[in-house]
């Protein structure tokens, strides 16, 4: 299933009626301050590692990234020791980077590829590339080992299309479920592992909480101040339409200027979302921290914001694709430029995202005061509550739920 053209016209209609409206929406309920400190208190943090990236799907690399049998990739933006090893049949696999014997790391590297066997590097244990203990040195010298016992710790991992997912937690629902109306919609996404190529895949470290990049990612308020020479030239930011999603997810439509076109050479990577991606900006956002954003066309980009060992770290990642050959000489100076535009306008947020950290981190501010405008921030902060439990929550971290009733389902 693709969008419908009555969904897609929707979504242009309702993006262009954004910016007639001179009124606070009817029947809208006004969205409740957010504590502050959801974004600098270390034990929401734990809570957040343990019910929000310990329990969700999370993106955490494209398979171009693994492009032989016995490529591995470390998992390094989240607090376990995972590595993803692409294996003899081609599938990927994410394990425990933890050796069986006495735990140490199998790869220390970021990225690279071990052959036909990952070896660790301690006492020489060696293992299959699906994860089975295969062989020890000084055998005899072990009583009563059970190999079947001492295979590689496997983590949940699935893919959609070249998109890699893990998800520490052995009980979550399957992928597709959890992405739902966003799988729906990008359902064509799901045969594109060899189409949809890693262009470039570029990453920093950011002195903010993970939520902070992810808002201004999820928001148009300040496209016309901080990208007023930039983003603010192509997009018409009045012209904002949101679609609440179940789950904590959404999608966002922000319309074109008058006489900006976002055509380009590059082929297309999506039919089924008909001319969405010229209307405007189009863009998901999958809970907790990746967003979809289309750059016309044929250029498509995956940020993910990853908490980094203290409320007020994280790392941004962004994986820039496109429906070309690998190593595509005809668009590659096109793909260079596309790349530089869009990272730079997306770096522009770093310019004043910092000086909230450190408004929150002095205690300066209460509380975040969100417009209609800013609602898919509310709604991440929703489901962040509801993945933890709102039970769990501190009553003066809690943010009540109200957007029940405008999530489209
Ligand atoms: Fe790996 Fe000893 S810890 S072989």
């Amino acid at each position: 299933m693709t969008m419908s053209s009555a969904l897609v016209e929707s979504i242009k209609r309702r993006a262009a009626d954004e910016a007639e409206r001179t009124t606070y929406p009817a029947g809208f309920p006004v969205l409740p301050p957010v504590p502050a400190a959801r974004y600098a208190d270390a034990g929401f943090a734990a809570l957040e590692a343990d019910a929000v990236f310990g329990r969700s799907w999370l993106m955490v690399a494209h398979v171009d990234e693994l492009p032989v049998p016995g490529s591995y990739r470390r998992v390094d933006q989240i607090d376990r020791p995972v590595v993803l090893v692409r294996g003899d049949d081609g599938t990927v696999r994410a394990f425990s980077n933890t050796c069986k014997h006495r735990g140490a790391a199998l790869v220390r590297d970021d990225a690279g590829t071990v052959g036909r066997r990952l070896t660790c590097p301690y006492h020489n244990w060696v293992y299959a590339l699906d994860g089975t203990l295969v062989g020890y040195p000084e055998a005899h010298n072990f009583a009563d080992l059970d190999r079947d016992c001492l295979a590689l710790t496997p983590i949940r991992c699935a893919t959609w299309g070249p998109l890699i997912f893990v998800n520490l937690d052995p009980d979550a629902e399957p992928l597709h479920e959890f992405l739902g109306p966003v799988a729906d919609d990008l359902s064509e996404l799901a045969g594109m592992e060899e189409r949809l190529r890693l262009v470039a895949h570029h990453q920093r470290p950011v002195p903010v909480n993970w939520k902070i990049p992810v808002d201004a990612n999820i928001e148009t308020y300040h496209v016309n101040y901080v990208h007023k020479d930039t983003a603010a030239r192509a997009l018409r930011q009045p012209a904002t339409g949101i679609q609440l999603l179940p789950k904590g997810h959404s999608r966002m439509l922000i319309g074109v200027q008058e006489g900006v076109s976002f055509a380009s050479p590059l082929p297309t990577i999506f039919e089924g979302v008909g001319d969405l991606p010229l209307a405007g900006t189009f863009s998901y956002h999958v809970f907790p921290n990746l967003s979809i954003v289309f750059g016309g066309p044929g250029f498509l980009f995956l940020i993910t914001n990853w908490p980094d060992g203290a409320p007020n770290r994280s790392t941004y990642h962004v994986h820039f694709c496109a429906a070309v050959p690998p190593d595509d000489s005809e668009h590659g100076s096109l793909l260079d430029v596309l790349v530089d535009v869009n990272e730079g306008v997306l770096f522009e947020d770093l310019t004043v995202l910092p000086g909230i950290q450190a408004s929150i981190d002095a205690g300066a501010l209460d509380a975040v005061r969100l417009s209609y405008q800013e609602r898919r921030i509310y709604a991440l902060h929703e489901a962040i509550d509801r993945v933890i439990g709102a039970d769990r929550v501190p009553g003066h971290l809690r943010v009540p739920p109200v957007l029940g009733d405008h999530v489209e389902r």
